[in-house]
This record gives C-alpha cells, structure tokens and sequence, in this order.
C-alpha cells in the first residue's frame, strides 16, 4: 500500500523499496561553490570513498560520480551552488540482509546557497543534546534522526544548532557543523576521532588559524567550558564560519561575533575567492 493505494509488490515503484528509506543505508556527500567553482572537492570526494568503503559499497566508482556531480554542476549554472548528493546500497524487498545483486541508487540536487549575512554578522545561538547518536559518526551515513531530533530540540528552544555532548559529558559536535571555540587564547575543538564527522571545513578553519597564528588544542570542551569561552563559531561546508553568541542560554562574550572568529572568517575568504 502506498498512501491508500492497494497494490501488487510488483507495480511498486522502485523508488519507494529504496534501503536508504527502510534502513538509511547510504552514504551522502554536501558541497559548495562559490562564484562558480567548487569548493574543497579533493577532500569531500575522499571522504565519500571512505564512506562508501566504511559500509561496504564496492561496486560504486568514484570518478564516475565525481565526472556525474561536475556535469550537473556545470548544466545547473548556479554560481552559488549547494550540492547534495548520495548513494544508498539500492533498492528490494525489505530484508536486513542485502540481496547480493543490489545496483546501488544515485540521487543528487542542485539548489541556490543565498547566504544570510546576519548570520555571520550577529552570530546564532547554541543548545546542548544528548549526543545519542552511534559509535561510527566519522561515516557520513544517511541515519540523522539523532541530528534531526537535536535540530529540532534547538529550535524549540530558540537556538539555531545544536551541539552534542557525549556521555562522558564532553562536547563532540553540531547536528550539522563542527563546533569550535577560543579558550584561554587557543583554538580549542574535539580531536579527530570516530565520534565526529571530519568536517572538511574544520581543516580549513585550522589552515585559517595557523596562518593568523592562532594555536590550535584538539581537546573536548566541557559544556562549563564553552559557556565560558571566550568565543565560539561553527563550522559546515554550506556556510563557512558562523560564530556562536549564545551557549546554552549563556552570552559569549560581550554577545557579539569575536575578534578571532572575524579574523578566521577574513582568512578563510582567501581560500574561498
Ligand atoms: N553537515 N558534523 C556533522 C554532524 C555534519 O553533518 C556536518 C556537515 C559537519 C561539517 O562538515 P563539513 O565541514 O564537511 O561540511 C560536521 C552537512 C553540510 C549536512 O549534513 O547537510
């Protein structure tokens, strides 16, 4: 049955048997452009081999997608363009087990980024989520009901992310973003481990902060800790550098973007023009 219609498993679209919808067994990539070129594509690519190889999906070449996301990127025209793409192992009745035959599905968007300069210029608000999620988050797997669930715990309560805080009491990340914050003079974020995403615009960020020579500690905060960093940003492909005013209701700062953020956002402008 789909909505209210009765039918033989047969006449079922395929679309709808697909095992990122019954299991989100997949993996997904986000890139972004700016003023026609694509930004940091050696590095999402890479990572979305690994993805792809983390969850056993052999038979997927990457050039091909690589070769795929560039021509649709170029018929597109968008300057400005968020790509989102992804693959899942493909498509059968629902069985845990995969069907040896499965082709995996490919499925890609292209849409306008119209970047909110308030953002950036005011800064967001921040709350903290139970990071509930598993223990593979270094793959880029289609499973987000966690990061969904946060998003949406965020919004209700007027903040514009969330951020993660592991049961060791330890911040990991954003539900969509590496978390960063200035402490005691240094750039302090969590150590590249399988319980965060690594971000491709965290590594562009420390790039940023050793050419302002700004230090770099890749050690957990505490949620004590960053409500009383001296500043605090977000980081994710789609937007860059965000700096974060608010944590957990607490005023960073004098509540205003800091002057390390603003500088890394200068800095990484050179990359990005
Ligand atoms: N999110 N951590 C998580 C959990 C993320 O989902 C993302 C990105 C990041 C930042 O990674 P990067 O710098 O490579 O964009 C960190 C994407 C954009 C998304 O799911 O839409």
């Amino acid at each position: 049955m789909i909505g209210d219609r009765m039918m033989g498993i047969e006449e079922v679209d395929s679309v709808h048997l697909d095992r990122g919808i019954f299991f989100g067994d997949g993996v997904y990539e986000v890139l972004r452009s700016y003023n026609g070129k694509i930004f940091a594509i050696e590095e999402h690519f890479e990572r979305f081999a690994n993805s792809l190889k983390a969850i056993e999906i052999a038979s997927v070449d990457v050039s091909q997608i690589r070769a795929k996301v560039l021509k649709a990127f170029d018929k597109a025209g968008i300057a400005n363009a968020k790509i989102y793409f992804h693959i899942t192992r493909g498509s059968g009745a629902r069985d845990h087990l995969p069907a040896a035959n499965l082709k995996p599905n490919f499925f890609l968007t292209i849409s306008e980024l119209k970047d909110n300069p308030k953002l950036k210029n005011e800064g967001v608000a921040v709350s903290t989520y139970p990071d509930i999620r598993w223990k593979r988050c270094d793959i880029k797997s289609l499973n987000l009901l966690p990061n969904v669930l946060a998003k949406g715990d965020a919004d209700k309560k007027g903040a514009w992310e969330a951020v993660f805080v592991d049961d060791d009491g330890l911040i990991t990340e954003g539900s969509s973003s590496a978390f960063f914050g200035i402490v005691k003079g240094k750039l302090r974020t969590s150590p590249l481990k399988a319980n965060i995403l690594p971000s491709v615009t965290r590594k562009y960020v420390e790039l940023a902060a050793k050419n302002i020579g700004l230090g770099i500690l890749e050690k957990s905060m505490t949620p004590k800790e960053a409500a009383g960093a001296e500043e605090l940003f977000l980081a994710v492909t789609t937007k860059d550098v965000i700096p974060v005013v608010k944590f957990d209701g607490k005023i960073i700062g004098d509540g205003k973007p800091g002057k390390w953020t603003k500088q890394l956002i200068e800095e990484f402008k050179k990359f990005t023009s």
